[in-house]
């Protein structure tokens, strides 16, 4: 092995904080460099991203509706291709579910060449709340995690075996989020509002969307299409943007009343 590689999709950084510490541990293991392949913005996806044999790749994205956001997901298909390579799924949620993130992130990476040899689901903040999975990844978390990539490093070294996972049963339909009073919540054409009195034009906002949708001349306009990543929300220096959907608004009171139990981490060697 030549290199460790992170390809990951991180908007609000939970995804990108979690596969980071699994990666460092397992190149202090190995004594290998690590690369980041960060594929969040619109222009890191105008390049593909080839690994060989020689490659350990880390794989990692969060779960939105209990599975791979459904704009990354042809993003990843797209984008990144193995040959045999080994690799490491890791799979973000933020206290509620994982759902299928991790299995369909998996399988998906097995398809596209990769051989995965361990994969791991973990608690990260929630992006659109303050509250849930706030302090995650903890103190014990990044301790799991470091320990996890010095056992997959081990397992890289061998002739390893695929991690075992369920391949056979369909991918489950998304989830479908609800409101406070358990009905459902219908926000997908919610966009992020602005407080014009309070944005600075420091451009961060426009810079962070991974769709690319808000307007660079005006960055109170969102001309293109919201995934609710909240990337411009939890950036905002002056706190300018937020969302007022009240479907929205209130599926995040239903989380934050719902969700507040700790969640273990899945590790799968
Ligand atoms: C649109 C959207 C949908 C989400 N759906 C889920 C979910 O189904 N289950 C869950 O536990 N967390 C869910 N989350 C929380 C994220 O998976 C979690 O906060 C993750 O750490 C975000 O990754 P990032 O910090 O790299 O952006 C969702 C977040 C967003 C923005």
């Amino acid at each position: 092995m030549n290199r460790i590689c992170l390809v990951y999709f991180s908007p609000t950084g939970g995804t990108k904080l979690v596969v980071s510490t699994v990666a460092e541990a397992m190149a202090a293991e190995l004594k290998l460099p690590l690369e980041h392949f960060d594929i969040t913005r619109p222009a890191a996806r105008e390049a593909e991203y080839n690994f060989s044999a020689d490659d350990l790749v880390l794989i990692a994205s969060p779960t939105y509706a209990g599975r791979v956001p459904n704009k990354m997901l042809p993003e990843f298909e797209r984008l990144v291709h193995g040959e045999g390579t080994k690799a490491v799924i890791v799979s973000v949620y933020g206290g509620r579910s994982n759902d299928e993130g991790l299995r369909e992130l998996t399988l998906l990476a097995e398809n596209k060449g990769f051989n995965v040899i361990a994969a791991a689901g973990c608690v990260a903040r929630h992006s659109m709340s303050g509250s849930l999975a706030a302090h995650r990844p903890s103190a014990k978390d990044m301790e799991e995690l470091a320990a996890f990539g010095r056992k997959v490093a081990e397992k890289a070294l061998t002739k390893p075996e695929p991690v075992k996972i369920d391949r056979d049963t369909p991918i489950a339909p998304y989830y479908k989020p609800l409101k406070e009073d358990l009905t459902p919540a219908v926000f997908l054409k919610a966009k992020p509002q602005t407080h014009a009195d309070k944005c600075i034009a420091c451009a961060l906002c426009a810079e962070a969307c991974p769709m690319g949708s808000i307007s660079f001349d005006d960055f109170c306009t969102v001309p293109g299409i919201c995934i609710k990543c909240h990337a411009c929300v939890r950036c905002c220096p002056t706190e300018a943007k937020y969302f007022d959907n009240e479907e929205l608004l209130s599926h995040i009171r239903m989380l934050e009343k719902n969700y507040q139990g700790e969640q273990d981490n899945l590790y799968l060697i």
